[in-house]
Order: structure tokens, then C-alpha cells, then sequence
């Protein structure tokens, strides 16, 4: 059985290899997307190594049903702030241009919202469905230039398994 954490040490691709592996065993046959969301928050937190904050944002209708947003859903780390325009932010500006934001320094980001101090470096990578942007996978560290391009190839195979499942 998948024990649901890497057999450490583990090279980047291996990692995300395992991981891949176990999203898919854990959300194959579940059709409700809050718990493979909330499963893939906490697999992303087991495998991945310096982290502050990983999870999701939904995209949804505003509050009073106006245009859609970003809505927060399941992750790992400390409360987040609930909702973010398109445009506005990392998490914004994948929403937006359904595109990959890989930002090595926040402080350097136009408009970047500080959920935690704590957060230096972010990925943000869009989870497509039928072209339309239905949610985005945030990761956040505490060290800059955290994340590579071969993390974000790796969050955007996760977003591409799980387009029908969340
Ligand atoms: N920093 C993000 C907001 C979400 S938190 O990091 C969880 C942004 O600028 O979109």
C-alpha cells in the first residue's frame, strides 16, 4: 500500500513521481472534489520540503453572486485570506492569465497579498478544465527562490490529474 509520504531522500523528479502517484490513488475513484482537495493539500505538505502554506483556491461566484473569484479551499498551513479577486495577487494573476506563476521573490511581485509574513517564494499553478481556470494550487516557503521550473512542471502534471477531480 502507498504509505503516502516519500521514502526519503528523494530527487526532485522521483518526488514528484511518488507524489503524482499517490494523488492519483487517492483521488481516482472519489468524485467529491473537497476531499481529493484536502488530500492533495496534505500530500503536497508530506512530500514537499520547505513549505509554509499549500492548498487551494476554488474559483466561485462572489459573495452576493457577482463575478467569479477565488475562494479558499482545503490546505496545510496557517488561515488564509478567503478571497482574492482575478488580477490581485500571485493566486490572482493565475486565475487571470491561466498561467503558471513562478516568483522566486514576493516582495518583488506587484500586488502580492501576505497571507503569512513568514513567505518569501511562490507557486502558483492553475488547474485547467476544459480551458476555463477552475481552481489554482498555491504553494508558499519561507525561503526565496524556493521553487523551480521543475516544481512547477510537476504542480502542473498534479493540476492537469486533477482537473476532473476537484
Ligand atoms: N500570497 C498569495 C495569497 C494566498 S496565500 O499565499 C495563501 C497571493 O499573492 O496571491
Amino acid at each position: 500500500m502507498y504509505d503516502f509520504k516519500p521514502a526519503a531522500p528523494l530527487d526532485t523528479e522521483a518526488l514528484y513521481r511518488e507524489l503524482l502517484a499517490a494523488a492519483e490513488a487517492l483521488t481516482a475513484d472519489e468524485p467529491d472534489g473537497v476531499a481529493n482537495m484536502a488530500n492533495v493539500a496534505a500530500l503536497l505538505w508530506e512530500f514537499l520540503p520547505d513549505l509554509n502554506w499549500a492548498g487551494f483556491y476554488r474559483v466561485a461566484p462572489a459573495k452576493g453572486g457577482g463575478a467569479d473569484e477565488l475562494v479558499l479551499g482545503p490546505f496545510v498551513g496557517r488561515p488564509a485570506c478567503i478571497r482574492i479577486p482575478f488580477g490581485r495577487g500571485v493566486c490572482g494573476a493565475a486565475a487571470q492569465q491561466g498561467a503558471t506563476q513562478l516568483v522566486t521573490d514576493v516582495h518583488a511581485f506587484p500586488g502580492h497579498i501576505a497571507c503569512d509574513a513568514a513567505s518569501a517564494s511562490e507557486l502558483v499553478v492553475p488547474v485547467l478544465r476544459d480551458g476555463a481556470v477552475v481552481a489554482v494550487i498555491d504553494l508558499d516557503s519561507p525561503s526565496p527562490a524556493r521553487f523551480t521550473a521543475e516544481d512547477a512542471a510537476g504542480i502542473e502534471a498534479l493540476a492537469a490529474l486533477l482537473a476532473e477531480r476537484v
